[in-house]
């Protein structure tokens, strides 16, 4: 077995949010690393799924239904949730709160979401995220679609909570090849996060490998590609 395919024996893993670009990504690296994948997606998503055959189980359902999360995370080593702010009825701050409620009390919580979440308020926002953030704020609760303070929310709740929990903050993604595990900064603002783009396999990447990394429990690492000129700039 190859060192790899041995990190994850034995040990089983949710992903809530499977079906989703970053969820799919996620699965992958899981797999490849020999870990049991649980993965909670809406019941009209699971044929997204079905690539990955036999070797992952699915639970149908809402990642707030918190019968479904009951039921997908028993067990479960690691929990790696894929926080969204869908419409207007709290599906984040619903989703964290199940996942935080069921999950086993030593689990690794993983979440994910973008560098407009702040922990101390210490981030320093370019103009671009700080305007996009501002227009997904009013459009998106206008037409009911998205809603960033619940996001907000949910990760206060995140950052309030005695769980084993990291927040992942992605910059602006992009697709292609895997340029190996992003670098990240506490705050947004920090020169080596200036080009704010991420491969997202890396993303995924990144939350993959936080189940090992106890440096970054209780952290929310901005995360950039490690290739991106501002993070060579600042290796130099
Ligand atoms: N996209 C970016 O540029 C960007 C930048 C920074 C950070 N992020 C973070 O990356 C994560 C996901 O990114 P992604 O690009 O991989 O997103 P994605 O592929 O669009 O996946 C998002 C998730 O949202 C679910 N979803 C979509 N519409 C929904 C609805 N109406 N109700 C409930 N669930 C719904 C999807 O489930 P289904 O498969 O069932 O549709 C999927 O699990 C998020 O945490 C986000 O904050 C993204």
């Amino acid at each position: 077995m190859s060192t790899q395919k041995a990190l994850g024996q034995g040990r089983r893993v949710c992903v809530v949010g499977g079906s989703g670009k970053l969820g799919q990504y996620m699965i992958r690296h899981l797999l490849d690393r020999g870990y049991q994948v649980v993965a909670v997606c809406r019941e009209k998503s699971v044929g997204k799924l079905a690539g990955f055959g036999d070797r992952i189980t699915v639970v149908p359902g809402h990642t707030d239904d918190r019968e479904v999360i009951a039921k997908a995370v028993a067990g479960c080593d690691a929990v790696l949730t894929v926080l969204v702010p869908w419409g207007v009825k709290n599906y984040s701050s619903g989703t964290a709160q199940a996942v935080m409620d069921h999950a086993q009390a030593d689990a690794r919580l993983v979440f994910s979401c973008g560098w407009h979440i702040t922990r101390d308020g210490k981030d320093v926002y370019p103009l671009s995220v700080r305007a996009a953030v501002r227009f997904f704020a009013v459009v998106g609760r206008l037409a009911r679609a998205v809603d960033i303070n619940d996001q907000v929310e949910a990760c206060r709740r995140i950052f309030a909570s005695n769980t084993r929990w990291t927040v992942v903050r992605g910059s602006d993604l992009e697709e292609g090849e895997s340029q190996g595990l992003p670098v990240w900064s506490r705050h947004v603002g920090d020169p080596i996060l200036r080009s704010n783009r991420t491969r997202r396999t890396d993303f995924a990447l990144f939350m993959v490998n936080a189940i090992v990394d106890d440096g970054l429990i209780h952290e929310a690492p901005a995360i950039v590609g490690r290739q991106t000129p501002s993070a060579l700039a600042a290796a130099r």
